[in-house]
């Protein structure tokens, strides 16, 4: 194969050869007028890949970052926020709003399971009022696929003044999101996901309402003061300095991503899935998710049914290729493919073949 593993785990993913050329090109300064154009463009541009008519924007450092900032804008210290918990990511965020001091609340299903929009509303309508909801849209840690809308609806409806805030680290890009359309308050991603680039810059967009929120909340930091960067990036003046090469090299990627055009981008993750689970259920495995509807279209996670999941990834490292044994708890037992950014059909049915 090539001259390097292709990466097949959930991310990073793989960085393909027009990418890697920007990012090896000279570096320029970030006060630099080309450089400011850029970066009020790509902002511009993450405004179609969120489907939104806010303010989008990007920060220098991993989206972990961005699950806290989220915390610390829009919920208010001492109030609480209630985590939609599937698996570690979902986890991670809970943990990370008790970090910061507030009462940070789990609803939680077992692993391999969405959430239950009526399990939601009756949690809204019995329990304490909450500030916000904190929902990871793709649990990477098991390949589910959280029904985003429906529980966005929920929480309009029963929960009005309650934020909905989304990580879409491994959706945004691969699966439907419609940030306006579903009445989304704040969400974030990496750049290492279904962006196809390296970790290091995170993309995001907050509501109206969640901003007006935030100029409302103490302590919400210097660097990560969301309604201050927001609206210093958009005018091109990233408060410190940015990863230059990233985000030049996020701005051929947005282009790209439009010329695709978002359906079809969906439609080859969805493609991309459906060649991976039916070679699992031909060799007598299954998908980890039991319900088809909650089927993540860019990690699958796959229960081996006892196969030796060493051998499988060896074989693939075989074949030049590098997937995941699968994520804590469940290693060895259901192992990860991420099928995800800039991926093919073809290149998934090569890594299938050589596993
Ligand atoms: C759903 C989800 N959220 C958050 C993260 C954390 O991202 P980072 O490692 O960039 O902080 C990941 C990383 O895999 C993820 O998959």
């Amino acid at each position: 194969m090539g001259d390097h593993p292709v990466l097949f785990i959930p991310g990073p993913t793989e960085v393909d050869e027009e990418l890697r050329r920007i990012l090896a090109e000279p570096l320029i300064g970030h006060r630099e007028e080309r450089f400011v154009a850029v970066v009020r463009d790509v902002c511009t541009r993450l405004c179609d890949l969120y489907l939104t008519k806010e303010p989008a924007a990007f920060e220098t450092c991993p989206a972990t970052a961005l699950m806290e900032a989220g915390i610390r804008n829009f919920v208010p210290r001492g109030a609480r926020s209630l985590h939609l918990v599937c698996g570690a990511f979902s986890e991670r965020w809970q943990q990370i709003a008790s970090a910061c001091g507030r009462t940070a609340e789990p609803l939680t299903v077992p692993l391999g399971r969405a959430h239950d929009p009526d399990a939601l509303r009756a949690r809204l309508r019995n329990g304490p009022p909450v500030a916000a909801v904190a929902i990871t849209h793709n649990e990477t840690a098991t390949g589910v696929l959280e029904p985003l809308r429906d529980l966005a609806h929920v929480v309009r409806t029963e929960a009005p003044d309650a934020l909905v805030l989304v990580d879409v680290v491994t959706s945004v890009g691969g699966a439907e999101l419609r940030f306006d359309d579903w009445g989304l308050d704040f969400a974030f991603a990496g750049t290492q996901k279904c962006l196809a680039l390296p970790p290091g810059l995170c993309t995001y967009t907050a509501s109206g309402r969640a901003l007006r929120r935030a100029a409302t909340v103490d302590e919400r930091g210097f660097l990560l003061d969301l309604p201050r960067a927001i609206a210093e990036t958009n005018d091109g003046k990233t408060l410190a300095t940015p990863c230059v090469p990233l985000v030049f090299a996020l701005q051929r990627q947005l282009e790209r991503v439009a010329a695709e055009g978002l359906p079809a981008r969906q439609a080859r993750h969805l493609a991309m899935r459906d060649t991976t689970l039916a070679w699992a259920a031909s060799r007598g495995m299954r998908a980890f998710v039991a319900d088809p509807a909650h089927r993540s279209p860019t990690v699958s996670c796959i229960d081996a049914a006892g196969q030796d999941v060493d051998a499988m990834s060896k074989r693939a490292a075989g074949g030049g290729f590098k997937i995941d044994k699968g994520y804590g708890t469940l290693r060895g037992v259901a192992f990860r493919i991420g099928h995800m950014g800039d991926h093919t059909v073809d290149r998934v049915r090569a890594l299938l073949a050589a596993m």
